[in-house]
């Protein structure tokens, strides 16, 4: 795709913002590190706090084979990425608006610390493509529980059972049988490498990239498919802007506004005027 050569500069996107009916919204973790929750491939972000780990890559955290045969490698980190409560940021309160306003197609959110709810995005206006920690599931059975039951032992870096088949699991370890590490353990249904994203991703996402009038990606680093190639498979027509702190050169946006999103969008709004409001202090005047 090549970029729009009638859609390049700040007052573009002002009328854009203005006009568009059906914005889709591509967010990751850049959107929450305001409130001290790390993204996962900056400096210093979630990535790099797990040398310790001794994984040739960080990213095997979230590796579903690595979790089938030690699932205590994810749970001795799972206590850093709970949810937290009542929170959101500035950028989230952004898209509230955008809700608010009705132009808001759908927020397709690669995170999992659920703020967008916290915020009040409708869920249907928001597809958690790498899933969430709502329900977890027992990978020997599938019996599906909470995720919040789990949160207790998640805290204590404790690895979670499955009710069903505890009792089985220590049945067979009495007797000195083959046990799989991973027999009758429950694993949050957030998606790690390896498995299939949720169907919502698949049942929306064809038709949304059909009806959009306006892309915005903002605090991520579009590294991860297949919510990466979103932005490859637009019609051409449609304007693509980026907010995020650090350029992209792997995707064509036209216009990337570079900054902290929070500040990025706070400006907009102040240019906007009126109802474009999100009551934090724009960059201008910080
Ligand atoms: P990354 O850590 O890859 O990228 C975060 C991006 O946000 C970077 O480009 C930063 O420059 C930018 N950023 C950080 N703080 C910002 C701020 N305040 N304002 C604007 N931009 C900011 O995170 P994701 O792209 O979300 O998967 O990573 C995608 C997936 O990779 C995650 O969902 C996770 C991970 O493996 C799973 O957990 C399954
Ligand atoms: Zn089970």
């Amino acid at each position: 795709r090549s970029r729009l050569d009638d859609f390049c500069t700040e007052d573009d996107v002002l009328k854009k913002l203005q006009s568009a009916k059906k914005i889709l919204v591509i967010t990751g973790a850049g959107i929450s590190t305001s409130l001290g929750i790390p993204d996962f491939r900056s400096s210093r972000g979630f990535y790099s706090r797990l040398s310790n780990l001794g994984l040739s890559d960080p990213q095997e955290v979230f590796d579903l084979d690595i979790f089938r045969s030690d699932p205590s490698i994810f749970y001795s980190i799972a206590h850093m990425i709970l949810p937290p409560d009542n929170v959101y940021a500035p950028l989230h309160k952004f898209i509230r608006l955008l809700q608010d306003k009705g132009k808001l197609l759908r927020n397709y959110t690669q995170n999992i610390d659920n703020l967008e709810a916290n915020a009040g995005i409708d869920p249907e206006k928001m597809i958690q493509c790498h899933g969430s920690f709502a329900f977890a599931t027992c990978v020997t059975c599938g019996y599906k529980v909470k995720g919040s039951t789990l949160y207790p032992q998640i805290r204590a870096k404790e690895i979670p059972f499955c009710p069903l088949c505890v009792e089985q699991r220590n049945k067979l370890l009495d007797q000195d049988a083959y046990v799989e590490e991973s027999y009758g353990v429950m694993k949050p249904d957030i998606t790690f490498f390896g498995e299939a994203l949720p169907l919502l991703f698949h049942d929306n996402i064809n038709q949304d990239l059909r009806d959009c009038d306006l892309i915005i990606s903002i605090g991520t680093s579009l590294k991860v498919a297949p919510v990466a190639d979103i932005v490859d498979k637009v019609r051409g027509s449609v304007p693509q802007i980026l907010i995020n702190k650090d350029p992209i050169h792997h995707c064509n946006f036209d216009v990337s506004m570079l900054g902290y999103c929070d500040d990025v969008v706070s400006y907009l709004c102040d240019k906007l005027g009126g109802s474009w409001n999100i009551d934090h202090p724009s960059y201008e005047s910080l």
